[in-house]
């Protein structure tokens, strides 16, 4: 398959663009740097031209993805995940590529035991907002496929923002937030599986834990010097709301990413 990623320099992009690369012909985007292809999607035309050198998949990871702000600047947040969207579909439309959007478990509220890809959408954040009217654009196209992530952990190529937190001497993590992981190499195999879906669906790990727990696990993994501070939602100034209880099933396929334990054995 030829495949184009657009963020290919980001946390979850350049970690698809290493795996994707072992099997196929892969072709990544940044604003600039890293060797990637330079292409800002503000930039429509070059979008387009882009998009028309011709792929079978154009897997969509680019965008604003800080939730404090996105909160502080919710235009801003519309221009880097909305406003590119419909230029984007009209030039792929043209070339007969299938879009993969990558979106997020903020979609949700956290009010629910678990949400499945039937679950209704009511985000309580500008992230989340901006998140929806994306996926609402991508879905009013019959081939193309939305992918919603929880957190996404572990080491990646260009972009190992996870990781580099534990060098600091503390990290504040919430108890009161609680999803299921997913373990970053998990995500490629299982992005190959759904290849052929369209719509939308969640992949997932295959537990269920708090961000202080798991902050706190992946530190002692690590043996690092960071000091895991708890913190909640009395003891904390929140940057923007938060959904709590982030759980996310499939009633489309039995795929999950790695137990924690499991995906720290494979963690250096
Ligand atoms: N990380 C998670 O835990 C998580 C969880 C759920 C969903 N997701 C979703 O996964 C996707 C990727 O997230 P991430 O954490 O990997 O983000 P990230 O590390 O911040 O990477 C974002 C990428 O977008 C590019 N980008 C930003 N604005 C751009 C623009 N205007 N034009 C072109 N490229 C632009 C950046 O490239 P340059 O800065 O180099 O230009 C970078 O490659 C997002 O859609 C996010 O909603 C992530």
């Amino acid at each position: 398959m030829r495949i184009l990623i657009l963020g290919a320099s980001g946390f979850v992009g350049s970690a698809l663009h290493a795996q994707f690369a072992e099997n196929h012909e892969v072709v990544g985007t940044s604003r600039g740097g890293h060797g990637l292809v330079p292409v800002d999607l503000a930039d429509s035309g070059g979008v387009r031209t882009l998009v028309e050198q011709g792929f079978d998949v154009v897997v969509h990871t680019a965008g604003a993805v800080d939730l404090g702000a996105a909160q502080r600047d919710p235009v801003a947040a519309h221009v880097a995940n909305v406003a590119p969207m419909q230029p984007l579909l009209d030039a792929i439309d043209h070339t007969g590529a299938k879009l993969v959007y990558l979106s997020t478990d903020n979609v949700f509220d956290g009010t629910a035991d678990h949400y499945d890809e039937s679950a209704t959408r009511t985000p309580i954040n500008v992230y989340g907002e901006t998140k929806v009217a994306a996926e609402d654009l991508v879905l009013a196209h019959d081939r193309h496929l939305v992918i919603r992530l929880p957190l996404v952990y572990g080491r990646s190529p260009l972009s190992n923002k996870f990781l580099a937190r534990f060098a600091a001497p503390q990290i504040q993590a919430r108890t009161d937030i609680v999803c299921n992981p997913l373990y970053l190499p998990s995500l490629a195999p299982a992005f190959e599986q759904l290849a052929d879906t369209s719509g939308v669906v969640h992949i997932a790990g295959a537990e269920t834990l708090s961000r202080f727990e798991l902050m706190t696990r992946v530190r002692d993994h690590l043996a690092a010097p960071a000091r895991i501070v708890a913190t909640d939602r009395f003891s904390t100034a929140e940057d923007c709301p938060r959904p709590l209880r982030l759980v996310m099933r499939s009633m489309r396929h039995s795929l999950t990413g790695p137990d924690v334990a499991t995906a720290l054995a494979d963690l250096h």
